[in-house]
């Protein structure tokens, strides 16, 4: 019998794995054009506020997977994993939940509190109002913005390493529980 074989592996559930995916995807969108915005996309009229509209519907959904998280538990990793590896998952993932809802305050934040801010469309089907925050408020909020989202990247590659370690290297079924295609038959 394989080591394969042995393992039980228990997925997430269907919608934990549907938002999982779809906060993933939109995140690395935001990146790319937040990272971007100045130089390569120096000029594209639309870029900024599909980052806007993405960041809003980020904030959205996070709320969502967060009651999700709350109330079911993920199901148990299928190999006993060491006390640092469980410890630097954990570490991650309430990194990532935090990251998820100050990343977008923080954007919304930053485009409220001047006098000139005005509401904004979200993906042209309704108006985002300002923040009721002060100009210093949203300055201060306009620096933890760039720093945290460096920190974002750097979470998302920490992150994707673990993942393709457990796959390729430990083979022990862990991103098999987020994509189950990856699943091993019969
Ligand atoms: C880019 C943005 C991403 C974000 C914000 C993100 C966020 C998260 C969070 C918060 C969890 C914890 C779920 C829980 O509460 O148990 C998680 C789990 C997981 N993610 Fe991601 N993820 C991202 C991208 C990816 C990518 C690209 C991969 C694959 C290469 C991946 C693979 C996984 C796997 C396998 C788990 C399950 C880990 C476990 O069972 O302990 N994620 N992700
Ligand atoms: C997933 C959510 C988000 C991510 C990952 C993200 C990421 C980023 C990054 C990496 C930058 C570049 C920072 C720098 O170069 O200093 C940026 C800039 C910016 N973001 Fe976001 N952002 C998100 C949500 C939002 C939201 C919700 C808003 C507003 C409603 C927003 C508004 C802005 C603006 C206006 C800038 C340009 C700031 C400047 O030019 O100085 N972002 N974002």
């Amino acid at each position: 019998m394989t080591r394969r074989a042995l393992i039980r592996i228990d997925r997430y559930t269907r919608g934990a794995i549907l938002l999982h995916w779809a906060i993933a995807a939109l995140v690395l969108v935001n990146l790319t054009i937040g990272l971007l915005h100045e130089s390569l996309l120096r000029g594209v009229a639309g870029a900024m506020p599909l980052h806007l509209s993405i960041g809003i519907a980020v904030l959205a959904l996070s709320l969502a997977r967060i009651g999700w998280r709350l109330a079911y538990r993920p199901p148990p990793p299928p190999i006993a994993l060491s006390a640092l590896e469980r410890r630097a998952a954990a570490a991650t993932h309430i990194g990532f939940y935090a990251l998820l809802l100050i990343l977008p305050l923080t954007g919304w934040m930053l485009v409220s509190g001047k006098p000139t801010s005005k509401p904004f469309g979200w993906f042209g089907l309704f108006d985002v109002p300002p923040l009721p925050v002060t100009r210093a408020v949203s300055g201060v909020a306009h620096q933890a913005h760039g720093v945290l989202g460096y920190a974002m990247a750097a979470l998302v590659l920490l992150h994707v390493a673990a993942a393709l370690r457990h796959h390729f290297v430990l083979r022990d079924g862990v991103l098999a529980r987020m994509i189950p295609v990856l699943l091993p038959r019969g």
